[in-house]
């Protein structure tokens, strides 16, 4: 590290003071929410408000010394309920880069273990005024009712097989970076669609930016409900227009995006699948069945991944492969979230 690194000043961003930067960056920001719940009430320019700030944030994190303490003051708690390896350091390094106080609960070292029920200890950790409170929990639902008991915003980090909505962003902006514009391009999702919130929020966001979603995996994965036409007249704006194919052959042909999903065994009842062997044979994403997909196609996972079953070591370490940009993007995500959070937050108070 050189000693000049260190005289540059914290705050600033490609010479710029961060404030000044990304006042720039957010002269048009259309931001309207108190919590980050799902995408499905994100509109295109909110989401492209979103990026904008992630690309300035992925500026500070290129930085040698990645700190740009503009949320001093700012309380972040992390509470999590299910496991978590990427999500949670990324929120946790997300708050620390720019400053604000971060505390981490799981829920296995909690009062939860003593019987504390879910709105108490969300009541328990709003009274430290706690800012933002960032959930992971295994209920679908659980965020939204959290985010009736504290005055804190609470940030949606996975719920049941429900929605991730900030895996959604980091992915759209993994994706702008490398397509530019999303609208009209082929987004295959292949694997554990019915459980996986990591499908139903890109559902939305996908969606919001123009882009064509097909869903692919074995039929006792892909529930029914997922097509317009199959839903209830009630339902019917219940999930966004994607088209399903069960075969993955003709799903991922000419596709710009190829993303795995890992089997949430988790969440799964028995018999959904004759075994483990028989879904790697007929619905893994390997080399063969890329050469189908457009040739500068992309391939994503959310990450953890099973190498073998849903996705092929080969292609995951490819140079079609942003498994690992898409984690340091989830950072400057959810960096670029905590401001805008932090600064409706100051507007208001
Ligand atoms: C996903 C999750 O937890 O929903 N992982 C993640 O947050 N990166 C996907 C998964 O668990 O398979």
């Amino acid at each position: 590290m050189a000693i000049s690194d260190f005289e540059r000043p914290l705050d600033s961003v490609a010479g710029q003071s961060v404030e000044g930067a990304l006042g720039a960056a957010s002269q048009d920001v259309v931001w309207n929410h108190d919590h980050v719940l799902d995408l499905d009430d994100f509109s295109y320019e909110e989401i492209e408000s979103v990026i904008t700030l992630a690309g300035k944030m992925r500026e500070v994190l290129d930085r040698r010394i990645a700190r740009a303490p503009i949320l001093r003051g700012f309380t972040m708690i992390n509470l999590f309920f299910e496991p978590s390896t990427r999500t949670r350091a990324s929120f946790e390094l997300a708050g620390k880069v720019l400053g604000a106080d971060v505390i981490s609960v799981s829920a296995n070292t909690s009062s939860v273990v003593k019987g504390e029920s879910l709105i108490d200890t969300v009541k328990t950790l709003s009274a430290m005024t706690a800012d933002a409170i960032v959930m992971r929990h295994g209920m679908s639902g659980a965020p939204y009712l959290a985010s009736k008991y504290t005055r804190a915003s609470v940030i949606n980090a996975g719920d049941g097989s429900h929605a991730h909505p900030t895996q959604a962003l980091l992915d759209i902006y993994t994706l702008k970076q490398r397509l530019g514009d999303l609208k009209d391009k082929k987004i295959v999702m292949v694997g554990d669609i019915s459980h996986s919130r990591v499908a139903r929020s890109g559902m939305w966001g996908f969606s919001a930016m123009g882009a064509n979603v097909v869903l692919c995996g074995p039929p006792t994965l892909l529930p029914s409900g997922f097509l317009v036409n199959e839903r209830p007249e009630h339902a019917r704006s219940a999930l966004p227009d994607v088209d399903i194919e069960t075969n993955i052959d003709v799903a991922i042909k000419d596709a710009d995006v190829v993303m795995a999903l890992r089997l949430q065994k988790e969440r799964q009842q028995g018999g959904l699948l004759p075994s483990l062997h028989e879904y790697s044979r007929l619905y893994q994403v390997t080399s063969e069945r890329l050469s189908k997909a457009k040739s500068n196609h992309i391939l994503m996972h959310p990450g953890p991944k099973n190498e073998g079953i849903e996705i092929g070591g080969d292609v995951a370490s490819g140079s079609n492969s942003t498994i690992e940009e898409q984690v340091t993007n989830g950072v400057a995500v959810r960096m670029a979230l905590l401001y805008l959070i932090a600064q409706k937050n100051q507007r208001e108070n």
